[in-house]
C-alpha cells in the first residue's frame, strides 16, 4: 500500500498533527512556515539554529518534540542548503530525508510545508508531486521475505498531508498513481529470483489484467515462442528449469485503432552469465537484472491507473540465464526472429539476446508509433554515467530531447551517448551476421548498436539502466526507475 496523500491549507503553528514538517535554509533563514511555527512557539526553533543544534544543512533533520504555543506534538526541522543554490534536485532530497526522519518516530500521520517553499522552475502542483512521490519512495519497506511479525505497537507512517491549494490538486493524482507503478516496480524487483522467476513475472501481470479494464495479457511459452522463431530468446534459457516466457500487456486507453507506444523491457530473473559464469563476488546483484521488466510493467501500472488516454503495450522478455549441459555457448550461432544471425561470443551479453527478438516481434505485432526499451545492459553504463544518470541511445534528435525532458521533469534523469554507425564495425563477426560483443571499448555504446541492427526503421529509444535500477550494497533495494521517467513522457505526448 502506498501512503495516504492529501492537501491541506491549516497554518503551521496551530495544524492538528502528531508531525509538523518545516524547512531552514543553511545561514539560518527561516521558510515561512518555520517562522510562523517559531513566533508562536516562543522562539524555539531560533534557539537550536543559535546554539548551532539546527545547522540548515540539506537533507539534516532535527525533532523538537511538544513546544509550547503551537497544537503540532512535534516538529520536524529540516534543512535545506542555501537558499541561492537551492534547486528542483535538492528540493527532492530534502523531501526524501524528511520522510526517513518521520518514519524514524512513533506516528502514523505528518503534515510538510516543504511543498511551500519556492523552487526555480516549477510551479506547485510539480512540488506537491515531487514531495509525494519522493515520500512514497521514503516509506517503502520491503517485508515479502521476513518472517511474519505481530504488529509492532509503535504506529507507523500511513499517511502525509502536504500544504497546498487547488492548484497543487493535479500534482497529487499524478502522484499517487506513479507511486503505485513505483512500488510495483520496486517489490517484483526486490524479490528474490527463487519467487520473481519469469512463470512469476507472467502470473503477475496475468492478475493485473484480471483486475483491470481495457487492459490484456497473453503469455507466451517456450514452444509457442519455438514455433514462431524466436531463437536468440530461447537459446539464452536453455540452460534453466525455469523456462523463458514473452509477457505481452495492452492497454487501450487510446482511440480504436490508434497505433500503440510500447515498451520492452529486459526480464532477465538471474543473470549467473551462464558458460561464460560471472565471479562469485556481487552475484547476488544480479536478481534486479530484471529491472528494465520491471520498470516497464510499473509505468503500464501507473498509466492505467492514470486512465492515460493513449494505447500501450509492454512486452518482457522474461528469461533466466544459467549454466548447464544444455546451455548455449560461446561460439555458437543463433538464427534470431529477425532472420539475422548472431555468433555468441561472451553468454554474459545475454540481454541483448533476449532483447533483440522481444523488439522485432513488438515492431512486427504492433507496429508501435514509438518504441522504448529499459535494460540493465552493462555494466560499462555504470562506469560511465555511474548511478545518477540512466543512458539514452536512439538515432531520433526530437525523442532523445522528448526523454530527457521527461527524465529532468522528474528527477529520473537520462543523459545521451551516440549511436552513430561508426562504432558498428566492432560487431562484426566472421561467421554470423553480428557479434554479440564489441570488445573493450564503449560497451554501453556497442550494445545500443546491437539492439539498433534489430530496429531499422522504428522510432526507438533504449534505456541502460544497470547503474540506476537499484541501489547498490547488501540493503539496497531497487529503486522504481525509469518508472517516473517513462510516465512522464507519455503524460507529455497525451498531452
Ligand atoms: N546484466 C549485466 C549488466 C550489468 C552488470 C548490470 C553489472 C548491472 C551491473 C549484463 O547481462 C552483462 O553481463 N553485461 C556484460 C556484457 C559484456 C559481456 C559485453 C558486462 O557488462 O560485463
Ligand atoms: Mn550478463
Ligand atoms: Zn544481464
Amino acid at each position: 500500500m502506498t501512503l495516504q496523500f492529501s492537501l491541506g491549507s491549516v497554518a503551521p503553528e496551530t495544524v492538528e498533527t502528531p508531525c509538523v514538517v518545516v524547512g531552514v535554509y543553511e545561514n539560518g533563514l527561516l521558510t515561512s512556515a518555520a517562522a510562523r511555527v517559531d513566533t508562536a512557539a516562543h522562539g524555539a526553533i531560533k534557539r537550536q539554529v543559535e546554539s548551532g543544534d539546527i545547522s540548515g544543512k540539506a537533507g539534516t533533520t532535527a525533532v523538537l518534540y511538544a513546544p509550547e504555543g503551537i497544537v503540532a506534538k512535534r516538529v520536524l526541522v529540516v534543512g535545506l542548503g542555501t537558499q541561492k543554490t537551492f534547486d528542483g534536485a535538492r528540493y527532492q532530497k530534502v523531501n526524501i530525508e524528511a520522510v526517513r526522519a518521520v518514519g524514524r518516530l512513533p506516528v502514523d500521520s505528518a503534515v510538510s510545508y516543504l511543498t511551500e517553499v519556492d523552487v526555480p522552475g516549477h510551479d506547485a502542483a510539480w512540488r506537491v508531486r515531487t514531495a509525494a512521490l519522493g515520500a512514497d519512495f521514503a516509506a517503502y519497506r520491503y517485508t515479502a521475505t521476513f518472517k511474519p511479525r505481530e504488529k509492532s505497537a509503535q504506529p507507523e507512517l500511513t499517511a502525509i498531508t502536504f500544504a497546498g491549494g487547488d492548484d497543487a490538486q493535479a500534482g497529487l493524482a499524478q502522484a499517487t498513481a506513479m507511486a503505485e507503478g513505483v512500488r510495483f516496480a520496486r517489490e517484483l524487483a526486490n524479490l528474490p529470483p527463487n519467487i520473481c522467476n519469469p512463470a512469476y513475472i507472467a502470473s503477475q501481470a496475468e492478475q493485473f489484467a484480471a483486475q483491470h479494464d481495457k487492459v490484456s495479457c497473453t503469455v507466451l511459452d517456450h514452444e509457442k515462442m519455438g514455433e514462431l522463431g524466436f531463437g536468440s530468446l530461447l537459446a539464452v534459457g536453455r540452460g534453466s528449469a525455469n523456462k523463458p516466457k514473452l509477457v505481452i500487456l495492452e492497454y487501450k486507453g487510446g482511440n480504436e485503432g490508434d497505433k500503440p507506444y510500447a515498451f520492452v523491457g529486459k526480464g532477465i530473473t538471474f543473470d549467473t552469465g551462464g558458460i561464460s559464469l560471472k565471479p562469485g563476488p556481487g552475484m547476488e546483484e544480479m536478481k534486479f537484472d530484471m529491472g528494465g521488466a520491471a520498470g516497464v510493467l510499473g509505468s503500464f501500472v501507473a498509466t492505467v491507473k492514470l486512465g492515460l488516454p493513449v494505447n500501450l503495450v509492454c512486452v518482457v522478455p522474461a528469461v533466466e540465464n544459467m549454466p548447464d549441459g544444455d546451455s548455449y555457448r560461446p561460439s555458437d550461432v543463433l538464427t534470431s526472429l529477425s532472420g539475422l544471425t548472431i555468433e555468441v561470443l561472451n553468454t554474459d551479453a545475454e540481454g541483448r539476446l533476449i532483447l533483440c527478438d522481444a523488439l522485432t516481434y513488438t515492431a512486427q505485432t504492433f507496429q508501435p508509433k514509438v518504441l522504448i526499451d529499459a535494460a540493465t545492459l552493462t555494466g560499462a553504463c555504470v562506469i560511465a554515467l555511474g548511478k545518477h544518470a540512466s543512458g539514452l541511445m536512439t538515432k531520433q534528435d526530437d525523442l532523445a530531447a522528448e526523454l530527457i525532458a521527461a527524465g529532468e521533469h522528474t528527477l529520473d534523469r537520462a543523459w545521451r551517448l551516440p549511436l552513430w554507425d561508426d562504432y558498428q564495425v566492432q560487431l562484426e563477426s566472421g561467421f554470423a551476421d553480428v557479434a554479440n560483443i564489441g570488445g573493450k571499448n564503449a560497451g554501453a555504446i556497442t550494445a545500443g548498436c546491437f539492439l539498433a541492427r534489430f530496429t531499422e526503421g522504428q522510432r526507438w529509444a533504449h534505456l541502460d539502466i544497470a547503474g540506476t535500477a537499484w541501489d547498490e550494497g547488501r540493503k539496497g533495494l531497487g529503486t522504481g526507475r525509469p518508472v517516473s521517467l517513462l510516465v512522464q513522457w507519455l503524460i507529455d505526448r497525451a498531452a
